[in-house]
């Protein structure tokens, strides 16, 4: 699929009231980009990514899920790692550069939160955060 063509992709927030987090709002803004971009960029025409904010004993819990093409376990250990593309081919295809999910990691330790992956491939993927209040 070109760039510019429509993926018809929906977007759906869900998110508890009163969360407040002392965190730089432009960096917990580049966390998001990059996983809602990837969640679109790797989805299926017509999908569906959810995004859920929640507060759980004493931390804050993030969720971006979507429907897309999943990731293998093998590549579990290393999508963080900077430059690391799963489908080098596809990746580069859409710009890619494997840059952004290293850009989170490190965005996710500068608050000694943790991150982690729940995927199958194809079966979509979930990137779960949590974040200390
Ligand atoms: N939601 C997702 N679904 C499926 N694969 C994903 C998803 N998020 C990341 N990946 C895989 O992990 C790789 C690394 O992701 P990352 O965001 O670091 O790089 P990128 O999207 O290729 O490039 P960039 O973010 O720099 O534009 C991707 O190339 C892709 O193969
Ligand atoms: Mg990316």
């Amino acid at each position: 699929m070109q760039p510019q063509q429509k993926k018809g992709v929906k977007l759906e927030v869900e998110a508890d009231e009163n969360i407040i987090m002392l965190v730089n709002k432009n960096r917990i803004k580049q966390m998001l980009i990059n996983l809602v971009d990837n969640a679109i960029k790797y989805n299926i025409e017509n999908g569906t990514v959810h995004i859920r904010a929640s507060k759980a004993s004493g931390k804050t819990m993030i969720s971006i899920r979507d429907t897309g093409i999943g990731i293998s376990e093998k590549h579990h250990s290393r999508i963080f790692e900077r430059f690391y593309r799963v489908d080098k081919g596809r990746s580069r295809n859409m710009g890619g550069t494997g840059l952004g999910l290293s850009i989170v990691k490190h965005i996710v330790n500068l608050y000694n939160g943790d991150i982690r992956v729940v995927s199958k491939a194809g079966q979509g993927t979930e990137f779960i955060i949590q974040l200390p209040l």
